[in-house]
């Protein structure tokens, strides 16, 4: 795998994190126009109820994962090599690790949207009708969050396979 292979590959990681902070900082704007505050502190933002899955759980989500954690992960795929003179173990698990937090952090970006805006307009009109919406959540959040530990184990996989590979992996999965 030569450097030009890899930094393809940590290309899209880049992307999507400049994307997420562009989805993230709208949120945030969003979330403080006075109309939109006033609903968001009508339903519970930020300590509880339908609220607290918009702001803060949605927003600091995007930005953190989406943005933060994104970025994070594509400079240490990069500064690895320099640092140990390795080669990094395994480029299928660069991009397993860019789709499984990709999926994930979306699917719980909208997750946390789609309930809190779904549940907070119920807190309104029915509010009895919130515990037979909200049972959907649970399974819905364990999955997209189930989606995303996988991408962070196979980070950390690769991080640890890079480190302790004995050789400079030549022959070892690409
Ligand atoms: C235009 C940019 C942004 C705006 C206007 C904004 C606005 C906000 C607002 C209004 C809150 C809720 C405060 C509350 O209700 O208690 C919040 C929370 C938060 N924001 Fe942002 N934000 C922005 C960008 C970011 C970025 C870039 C990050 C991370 C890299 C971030 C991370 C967070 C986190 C972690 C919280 C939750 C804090 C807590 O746990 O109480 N925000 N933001
Ligand atoms: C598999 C990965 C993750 C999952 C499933 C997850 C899930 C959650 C959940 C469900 C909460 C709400 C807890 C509650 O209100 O009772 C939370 C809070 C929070 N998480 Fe995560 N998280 C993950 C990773 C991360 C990462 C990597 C960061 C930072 C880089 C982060 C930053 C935060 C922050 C700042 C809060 C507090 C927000 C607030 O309520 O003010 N999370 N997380």
């Amino acid at each position: 795998m030569s450097t030009d292979i890899l930094h393809r590959h940590l290309l899209k990681f880049l992307l999507l994190s400049a994307f997420s902070f562009f989805v993230g900082t709208v949120h945030g704007t969003l979330q403080v126009v006075p109309p939109i505050r006033a609903w968001l502190d009508s339903i519970g933002s930020p300590y509880g109820g339908p609220g607290h899955m918009i702001d803060p759980l949605a927003h600091a989500h995007m930005n953190l994962i989406g943005g933060v954690v994104l970025l994070v992960m594509s400079t240490t795929f990069f500064l690895l090599p320099i640092f140990t003179g390795k080669k990094i173990y395994s480029i299928k698990l660069v991009d397993h690790t860019f789709w499984w937090v990709s999926v994930g952090v979306y699917s719980f970006y909208i997750i946390q949207m789609v309930f809190g805006i779904w549940e907070g307009l119920l807190l309104h009109s029915s509010p009895q009708d919130i515990p037979a919406a909200h049972r959907f959540y649970g399974p819905a959040i364990a999955i997209s969050s189930f989606t995303m530990l996988v991408g962070f184990s196979a980070y950390l996989a690769n991080v640890l396979l890079t480190v302790t590979a004995s050789s400079n992996n030549k022959s070892g999965p690409q």
